[in-house]
C-alpha cells in the first residue's frame, strides 16, 4: 500500500470516476501508455512529482507507473487539489500528499517529503520541487538523474538556477515544446481562465472592457476567449513586440495606469510580481473584478488590496470582496491564485493529453540519453514535439498531407 496524506480516502471511487473520464479525452497518452505497459521503460525508477493533483495529472501518474516507475506527488499550488483524485490516486497504489486548502507550511511540507523520497527522476510544475531540492536537499539534488518542467514560471527559475552555475542536474523544459504553448497555454489556459472567472462570478462577458495584463501564449489565449464572447479587450505589456503583435491582432493597447480607470475584469498572466499595485486599485470602477492565471499568487498585490480596505468579506468560495475606504468595492478571486484551477479544474483533458504525453515522452527520453546531458536547461527534443502534434492530429481524426519526392527535392535545392 502507498504512503498518503490525502483529505479522505473515501472520496476514492468518485475519483475514479474522474480519471476515467479524463482517460477517456487523453489519447496521445493512452498510447504511451500501451507502449510504457509492454516495454517498462521505467523500471526500477523513483519519480518525484510535484504538480496539480488533478484528473488529468492521475492519467499522467498512472502512465509512468505503468510503465514500472514508483510515484511519489505533492501538489503544486495549495488550492488546485482535487480530493477525491488524490484519494483515487492513493488507492491505486501512487504515493500521494496533497489536500485542497492545505496551508503554506503543510504544502512545503509535502513538498520536501517528496524530496525525500530520494528521487531519480522529477517532474515540477512551477519550479518549487526543484528549487527546494537544490535549497534544502542537495545531496539528493546531486544524484538525481534529470527534471522535467511543466509550467513558464518553473523554466524561468531553473534558468535562473542554470545562470548562476547552481542546476547540479539536466531540465527539459517542457513547457516550452510548441506543442504545449500551442494547445495548453494558448487555448487551454484561454479557456479555463474564462471558465474560472464564470464559476466563480458568473458575470457576462459580453460588452465588458477585459483588461488582459501580458501578451505571452496565456495572454494572448485569454483575450481570444474573451473577445470572443463579445468584450472589448485591453491589453497591458512591457514588451514593443508582444504589444505590437496584439495592436495587430485588434486590440487597444494601454499602459497599467490607463486600464486601471475602464476596467471591468482584470485579468494578469505575466509570470512577474505587482502587476496591479495600489496606484491601479486606487484608480479602479466600483465592482472591478480582479484574476490572476500566472503562476504565483504574486502578480496582484494582496497587501496593497488590504491596506486600501476598510473591510473585506468573502462572497462564496472563489470571490472576496474588498471594501476601500470611499465604499467603492473590489472583488478579488480564488484569492489571488491561478483562477482556472482553483475555480475550475484547469485545462479540460484533451489539452492535458498533449502536455502530459510531452511529459511522459520527455521523462523516457532523460532516462535513455543520461549519460549524454549536461547540468543544463534543455528544450524537448523536435521530433518529440513533432511526434505529438501528429498523433493528436490523428486522434482527432485529421490527416497531414505529404511532400512529393519532387517537392521535397525541390525544397532541398538553392535552383528554382
Ligand atoms: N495545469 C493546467 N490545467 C491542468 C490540469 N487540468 N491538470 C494538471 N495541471 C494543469
Amino acid at each position: 500500500m502507498a504512503s498518503y496524506i490525502v483529505k479522505d480516502i473515501n472520496l476514492a471511487e468518485q475519483g475514479m470516476r474522474n480519471i476515467e473520464w479524463a482517460m477517456n479525452h487523453m489519447p496521445v497518452l493512452a498510447l504511451i501508455r500501451d507502449r510504457f505497459s509492454r516495454d517498462k521503460p521505467l523500471k526500477g525508477i523513483k519519480i518525484g512529482a510535484c504538480m496539480h493533483i488533478t484528473k488529468e495529472t492521475a492519467v499522467l501518474m498512472l502512465t509512468l507507473k505503468e510503465a514500472g516507475a514508483e510515484i511519489f506527488l505533492s501538489a503544486s499550488n495549495p488550492l488546485s487539489t482535487q480530493d477525491d483524485v488524490a484519494a483515487a490516486l492513493a488507492k491505486s497504489g501512487i504515493h500521494v500528499y496533497g489536500k485542497r486548502g492545505e496551508s503554506e507550511e503543510e504544502y512545503f511540507k509535502m513538498i520536501d517529503i517528496v524530496a525525500e523520497s530520494e528521487p531519480n527522476i522529477v517532474i515540477d510544475d512551477g519550479g518549487d520541487l526543484i528549487v527546494r531540492l537544490h535549497e534544502n536537499h542537495p545531496d539528493i539534488a546531486r544524484k538525481i538523474i534529470g527534471g522535467c518542467e511543466e509550467t513558464t514560471t518553473g523554466v524561468t527559475r531553473e534558468k535562473a538556477l542554470e545562470k548562476d552555475g547552481k542546476l547540479v542536474f539536466p531540465v527539459i523544459a517542457v513547457n516550452n515544446a510548441h506543442t504545449k504553448r500551442l494547445m495548453d497555454n494558448r487555448y487551454g489556459t484561454g479557456q479555463s481562465t474564462i471558465q474560472g472567472i464564470l464559476n466563480a462570478a458568473s458575470v457576462l462577458i459580453a460588452g465588458k472592457n477585459v483588461v488582459v495584463v501580458g501578451y505571452g501564449y496565456v495572454g494572448s489565449g485569454i483575450a481570444k476567449r474573451a473577445r470572443g464572447m463579445g468584450a472589448k479587450v485591453i491589453i497591458v505589456e512591457v514588451d514593443p513586440i508582444k504589444a505590437l503583435s496584439a495592436a495587430l491582432d485588434g486590440y487597444d493597447i494601454k499602459t497599467m495606469s490607463e486600464a486601471a480607470e475602464i476596467g471591468d475584469i482584470f485579468i494578469t498572466a505575466t509570470g512577474d510580481i505587482n502587476v496591479i499595485r495600489g496606484e491601479h486599485i486606487k484608480k479602479m470602477k466600483n465592482g472591478a473584478i480582479l484574476a490572476n492565471s500566472g503562476h504565483f499568487n504574486v502578480e496582484i498585490s494582496i497587501e496593497a488590496l488590504e491596506e486600501l480596505s476598510t473591510s473585506k468579506r468573502r462572497i462564496n468560495e472563489f470571490v472576496e470582496e474588498y471594501v476601500l475606504r470611499d465604499g467603492r468595492r473590489i472583488y478579488l478571486l480564488a484569492e489571488g491564485r491561478l483562477v482556472n484551477l482553483v475555480a475550475a479544474g484547469g485545462h479540460p483533458s484533451d489539452v492535458m493529453d498533449v502536455s502530459f504525453a510531452l511529459q511522459a515522452l520527455s521523462v523516457e527520453y532523460l532516462i535513455r540519453n543520461r549519460s549524454n546531458l549536461e547540468n543544463k536547461v534543455y528544450e524537448v527534443p523536435l521530433e518529440i514535439d513533432r511526434e505529438v502534434a501528429r498523433l493528436k492530429l490523428e486522434a482527432m481524426g485529421m490527416k497531414l498531407e505529404k511532400l512529393t519526392e519532387e517537392q521535397e527535392r525541390y525544397l532541398r535545392s538553392y535552383k528554382i
